[in-house]
């Protein structure tokens, strides 16, 4: 553990410079069904990420994202906190308000709740996670005046568009976690000029529960997997977007909302036989309707994310071999 860091955990504090304003709720003026965005330093606006004088961030450091864009701002040659959960718990404004002793110069916010169905029952811990948590660490950021970088997800849209969605497209999430995520988006936007909000999309990456080791595990148990046909997307290996990020902010890119995925999109079932032709052949890879395995969450028929501002990444097929190489 970080020496410096371990002290973030210390005796929670009764008071919070950066303490969170009232809650927003869904209904209320936050409701992300219908706001627009309101980009702070979306323009031709340059960030001074370039010129970064002390250490970057990682909040939420042991998730399957976290800990591949450790590694990448590490390679890019920056100075790196990492920051589990139980060396910072964002959820806890005391803990967030000293990681200020540390004078970070950028943080990335990659704690999240992010179980998706569950998310249906444990609303509030889905919130205090997601919201609350994004909330204190932006008014951390505006206190110390750096930037943000905020992950989100292609499920703040209800898939109903068939061409896809660009950056500046509205939230209409169908479910409580992109619900909490579009909410999350909205605080970050308005506490801070200096932000990036990145959205991704199904992601796969070593260390993390994700399907292709889901799918591999059913092939291995039963020689067959029954997968969803209905739902179209971008598998994105975290290796991948966190390389991205760590170029986004090397290149002092303006300010904004970025979609940042792997190129091509596919059905889950399409996603499902690629990763059985390619590691496990002999396994039958059959398609079913959403219905046919009824989730306590809806989700986007199409939720695409068009990268219309950001360098593309490589097709979701090349960086899916590579993680099965790597794997065996
Ligand atoms: N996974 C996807 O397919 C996907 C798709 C689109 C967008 N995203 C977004 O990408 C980001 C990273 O997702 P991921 O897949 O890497 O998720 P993940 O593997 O579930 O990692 C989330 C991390 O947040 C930590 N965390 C949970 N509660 C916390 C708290 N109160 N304080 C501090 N840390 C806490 C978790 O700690 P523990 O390890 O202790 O639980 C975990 O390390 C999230 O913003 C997510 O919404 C993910």
């Amino acid at each position: 553990m970080n020496a410096s860091a371990a002290s973030l955990t210390g005796e929670r504090s009764r008071s919070h410079d950066g303490a969170p304003r009232g809650k927003p709720q869904p209904g209320s003026g936050a409701d992300t069904r219908t706001c627009e965005h309101r980009e702070r330093g979306s323009g031709s606006e340059r960030s001074e990420a370039l010129t970064l004088k002390g250490p970057v961030a990682v909040v939420g450091s042991s998730g399957m994202l976290g800990g591949d864009l450790v590694r990448a701002l590490r390679d890019a040659g920056h100075d790196v906190i990492a920051l589990p959960r139980d060396e910072l718990d964002v959820t806890d404004p005391g803990q967030v308000g000293r990681l200020a002793q540390l004078s970070p110069s950028l943080l990335v916010n990659c704690a999240a709740y992010t179980k998706v169905d569950l998310a249906e029952r444990e609303r509030d811990l889905c919130y205090a996670v997601n919201v609350m948590g994004a909330e204190h660490l932006a008014l951390l950021c505006g206190r110390l005046a750096i930037p943000m970088v905020q992950l989100s997800t292609d499920y703040v849209f209800d898939g109903e568009k068939d061409e896809g969605y660009d950056e500046d497209d509205p939230a209409s999430p169908l479910g409580h976690y992109g619900t909490t995520k579009a909410l999350a988006e909205e605080i970050v936007r308005g506490a801070l000029r200096k932000h990036y909000i990145v959205r991704t999309s199904w992601l796969f990456g070593h260390g993390g529960e994700n399907f292709v080791e889901k799918i591999l595990a059913r092939c291995a148990r039963d020689g067959n997997a029954t997968v969803v046909a209905d739902q179209r997307g971008s598998p994105t290996s975290t290796r991948d977007l966190s390389r991205a990020i760590a170029r986004l902010i090397g290149a002092g890119s303006p300010y904004g909302t970025y979609h940042l995925t792997n190129e091509g999109r596919c059905t889950w079932h399409e996603f499902a036989q690629e990763i059985a032709r390619l590691a496990s052949p002999s396994c039958v890879v059959m398609p079913c309707a959403s219905g046919a395995f009824p989730a306590a969450a809806r989700r986007p028929r199409n939720s695409g994310l068009n990268n219309n501002k950001a360098e593309k990444l490589r097709h979701w097929k090349e960086a899916l071999k590579e993680y099965l190489e790597e794997r065996t």
